[in-house]
C-alpha cells in the first residue's frame, strides 16, 4: 500500500493522528510522512495543523556511550583482576578522566597504594551500566528517566533537547480511503469530447516552494551597490559616467585645487601609468585658470604661490577617487548657457597604492554624492547627509572637522552602528571651494556640496565579514556569494 493510503486508512480508524506517531507506526522517515500528508492536503482529503513538541536525543558522545558503554563502564571493564597502574589507566583507556571519577564515585573501583605506585583495582564483582541502558531506551523513544538523572546526562553532554515540528491530522472534506486520480492537465482531447465538464482537476498548490532557479548570483558588493543606487535614484540623483579608471592628474588633482606637492600625488600613494604616461588634451582656457589659481591665486584667494607645471598635470594615473569624475561633470555643467541645479551620484572603483591589510586593498569602490545649487551651505550638507544616511539605517550621525584640499569646510562623518554598538567613521564630505568651482565657470552664487564613502565598509558590516579577503580575491567563498540575501540596508 502507498504511504498516502496507509495514512488514510489510519485516519479512517482513529479519526485523528500525529505525523510523528505515524512515522513510528509505519517505520518511515518523518519528512516522508509529512510529504505524503501535503499531497493529501492538496486533495482536501485531510486537514493538518502544525504543532511543536520537544524530544530528547542522543548527542554524538551519547551515541558512543549507547554503542560502547558509559566511560565509567568502559574503564571498569578494562581493569584486569590484579589491577592496573593508575598512570597506565589514564593513558590507555578512552575518556579515562570522566570514566575514572564516575567509576570512583559509583564505588566500582578503588586505588591501592600498598605497593608504592597507585594501582586501580575493581571494588565490585560486576556492574550494571545504567547510563548505557537509559540512553538505549531514549533511542527507542522510551523515556522513564527521572528528571534529575536526565539533567545530569544533559550536563555530561550525552543528551540534548530538540524541538520537532509535526502535524496533527484529521479528515478533510474530500476524505476517502482511496485516492481518486485527479487530472493535472487540460488536454485538447478533453475539450473536443467535452470530458472536461465532468472530470476533476487537481487544484493548484500556491504554497509549493518553486525550484531554485539555476542562475548567476550577485556578489555582495553588487547587491549593496544596487541598494545605494536605488536610494540615490529615489532621491532624484543622476548617475555620473564612471567608466574610465585612468585619469590625468589634472582632473584627479589639479582641478580639485590639490597642489602639485601634495603628498597624495606621490608614487607611494598613487599608481601612475607608465604607458600611456601622459594626457595632452585639456580645455586649455580652463587649464590656464587652474594654473593661475594654484600659482597666483584669484577669486579672492591667494592660491598656493608655487610654480605650477603642466607636465605634472599631464601624468596619467589610476583615479584615486571618484571626485575626479565629479570635477569633470561640474566643469561640463559650468559650460552650459544657463545654470540648472543638479544632483549627481556615482559608485565605482578607485585605486590607491596602500599597504594591504585586513581592511585595505589597493582598489575599492567609492560612493559619491554631489549637489550643485544656488546658496547651498554647511546646513544643507548636514541635512542632506542626515536624510541620506537615514535611508541606510543610520539614524545617529556625528561630524568632525576635517581637511580636504577641495572642500571648505570639510567634515568626517561618523554614524552609530546599532549592531556593533559603537560609532564608526563612514564617510567624508564638504562644500567645494571657490578655487575649484569658479575657474570652471560656475556662477559665483552656485555652491556645491558633496560626500563620499566606501562601498566595502557598509558591505562588510552588512554581511558580517571581518576580512576584506573574504569579500574580494581568490579566497571568496562562492557559497557565501550564492546564499547571502539581497541587501536591504535599513533592515
Ligand atoms: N574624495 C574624498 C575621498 O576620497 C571623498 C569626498 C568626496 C570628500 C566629496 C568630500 C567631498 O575620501
Amino acid at each position: 500500500m502507498e504511504l498516502t493510503e496507509k495514512i488514510l486508512h489510519y485516519l479512517e480508524k482513529s479519526g485523528k493522528a500525529d505525523t510523528l506517531t505515524l512515522a513510528t507506526e509505519f517505520n518511515e522517515d518523518h519528512q516522508k510522512v509529512v510529504g505524503a500528508v501535503k499531497s493529501l492536503e492538496a486533495l482536501e482529503m485531510v486537514v493538518s495543523e502544525a504543532t511543536k513538541s520537544t524530544r530528547w536525543e542522543l548527542t554524538g558522545e551519547g551515541q558512543l556511550v549507547s554503542d560502547k558503554g558509559s566511560h565509567e563502564a568502559v574503564l571498569y571493564n578494562s581493569i584486569p583482576e590484579n589491577g592496573m597502574p593508575q598512570a597506565e589507566v589514564m593513558k590507555t583507556v578512552p575518556n579515562a578522566k570522566v570514566g575514572f571519577s564516575k567509576a570512583m564515585s559509583a564505588g566500582w573501583i578503588f586505588i591501592d597504594k600498598s605497593g608504592g605506585a597507585p594501582l586501580v583495582k575493581r571494588k565490585v564483582e560486576s556492574i550494571t551500566d545504567t547510563v548505557q541502558d537509559h540512553l538505549n531506551e531514549i533511542k527507542k523513544g522510551i523515556d522513564n528517566i527521572p528528571d534529575n538523572v536526565r539533567n545530569d546526562y544533559k550536563k555530561r553532554k550525552l543528551l540534548q533537547e530538540v524541538t520537532v515540528k509535526s502535524f496533527l491530522l484529521s479528515k478533510g472534506p474530500q476524505f476517502a480511503t482511496t485516492i481518486k486520480k485527479l487530472e493535472t492537465d487540460l488536454t485538447s482531447e478533453m475539450l473536443l469530447t467535452g470530458a472536461w465538464k465532468t472530470l476533476q482537476f487537481k487544484p493548484y498548490n500556491f504554497d509549493a516552494l518553486g525550484q531554485p532557479p539555476e542562475c548567476g548570483h550577485l556578489h555582495p558588493l553588487l547587491k549593496v551597490r544596487s541598494e545605494f543606487r536605488e536610494i540615490f535614484l529615489e532621491l532624484g540623483f543622476t548617475e555620473m559616467p564612471t567608466n574610465q579608471y585612468i585619469e590625468s592628474s589634472f582632473w584627479n588633482f589639479d582641478a580639485l585645487f590639490q597642489p602639485q606637492q601634495h603628498p597624495a600625488r606621490d608614487a607611494h600613494d598613487t599608481f601612475f601609468m607608465s604607458s600611456p604616461n601622459a594626457t595632452k588634451d585639456f580645455p586649455m582656457d580652463y587649464l590656464e585658470r587652474v594654473k593661475k589659481v594654484h600659482s597666483k591665486g584669484g577669486y579672492g584667494s591667494q592660491g598656493y604661490r608655487y610654480d605650477w607645471k603642466i607636465e605634472e598635470a599631464q601624468k596619467n594615473l589610476l583615479r584615486t577617487h571618484t571626485t575626479a569624475v565629479s570635477a569633470r561633470m561640474l566643469y561640463k555643467l559650468a559650460q552650459q548657457k544657463e545654470f540648472v541645479p543638479q544632483k549627481y551620484f556615482s559608485i565605482d572603483k578607485v585605486f590607491r597604492n596602500e599597504t594591504l591589510d585586513a581592511t585595505h586593498l589597493a582598489e575599492f569602490h567609492q560612493v559619491e554624492g554631489v549637489i550643485a545649487n544656488r546658496g547651498l551651505g554647511l546646513a544643507d550638507l548636514i541635512s542632506v547627509l542626515d536624510a541620506f544616511f537615514k535611508r541606510l539605517g543610520f539614524d545617529k550621525l556625528q561630524f568632525k572637522p576635517a581637511y580636504n584640499p577641495y572642500t571648505e569646510p570639510s567634515m568626517e562623518i561618523f554614524a552609530f552602528h546599532n549592531g556593533l554598538d559603537k560609532w564608526i567613521e563612514i564617510g567624508n564630505s564638504g562644500v567645494f571651494r571657490p578655487e575649484m568651482l569658479l575657474p570652471m565657470g560656475l556662477p559665483e552664487d552656485v555652491n556645491v556640496i558633496a560626500w563620499g564613502l566606501s562601498l566595502e565598509r557598509p558591505t562588510m558590516i552588512k554581511y558580517g565579514l571581518n576580512n576584506i579577503r573574504d569579500l574580494v580575491g581568490p579566497k571568496v567563498d562562492l557559497q557565501m556569494v550564492q546564499s547571502n540575501p539581497i541587501c536591504r540596508l535599513d533592515k
